[in-house]
């Protein structure tokens, strides 16, 4: 990146969020687990909504990460349920409002009901430009990582390409977020300073937000908080401030 555009900030261009705190919500209002996760749903909409609204052109959400499938089962069943269910209701008005809906992660782990609709999602809402939403379910930035080598070693086991082709550019077109910017930002709600193997390749200059605010709780307000935080920030990209505010 040059040094002028090191320098620029004011709005982010892609927000990478772990959305974390469900299941303390609801333990704090002696609800199951699994009604936390049913308020983290909602409030999904308000920060899709948030970032179109102000211009964002991508919004990343952690909503199941590959840790996750050694919760109990009864856990898992539930989330996947509200995955199927949140599909059904949000896809129309996603649609709507000109946002287009991808999936990241290892996804031939869902069951094919799921699988389908996920598909369906995305063809439906493929043509859409105002800002794109990627939601990784069984997602681990490992995982990512992993494929990418896997693929990119398949192509040099053909001849395709040769290991000195490698560079930072080609292993970063087989990562589920290829052709997406970077994510400028990262927030975390619920407590937490770690990134919990979400997009590690791609947070490497992330701005990192972290929040004590449970996700169910995370509103137009808060999502403010952290885009003011990202505001005041230099990024300096190895540069020194010099060179950076240039
Ligand atoms: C985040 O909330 C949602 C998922 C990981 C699926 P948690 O379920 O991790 O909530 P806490 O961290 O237990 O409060
Ligand atoms: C990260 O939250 C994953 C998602 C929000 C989907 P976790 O609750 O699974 O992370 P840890 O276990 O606190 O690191
Ligand atoms: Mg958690």
């Amino acid at each position: 990146m040059s040094p002028a555009a090191a320098g620029a900030i004011g709005l982010p261009r892609h927000v990478a969020v772990i959305m974390d705190g469900n299941g303390r919500w609801a333990q704090r209002r002696a609800l199951p687990r699994h009604l936390g996760h049913r308020a983290g749903a909602k409030a999904v909409r308000a920060t899709v909504e948030g970032c179109a609204r102000r211009g964002v052109e991508a919004l990343t959400i952690f909503a199941f990460s590959s840790e996750n499938w050694q919760r109990p089962q009864e856990e898992i069943t539930r989330l996947m349920e509200l995955f199927v269910e949140s599909i059904d209701k949000e896809v129309d008005e996603l649609h709507r409002n000109g946002i287009r809906v991808r999936f990241i992660g290892d996804l031939s782990r869902l069951r094919t009901g799921l699988a389908a609709k996920i598909a369906a999602a995305e063809s439906r809402t493929a043509a859409n430009q105002r800002m794109t939403l990627f939601i990784a379910v069984s997602y681990g930035g490992r995982w990512d990582i992993v494929e990418a080598a896997r693929r990119l070693a398949a192509r040099a086991v053909t001849g395709e390409i040769k290991p000195e082709a490698i560079d930072e550019a080609l292993f970063a077109d087989q990562l589920q977020l290829a052709g997406a910017p970077e994510p400028d930002l990262f927030i975390r709600t619920g407590g937490e300073s770690r990134i919990s193997n979400f997009l590690l390749w791609n947070l490497a200059y992330s701005e990192l937000y972290f929040c004590d605010t449970l996700w169910p709780d995370f509103d137009d307000a808060a999502l403010d908080a952290a885009l003011r935080f990202y505001a005041s920030r230099v990024r300096r990209f190895g540069l020194t401030d010099a060179q950076a505010t240039r």
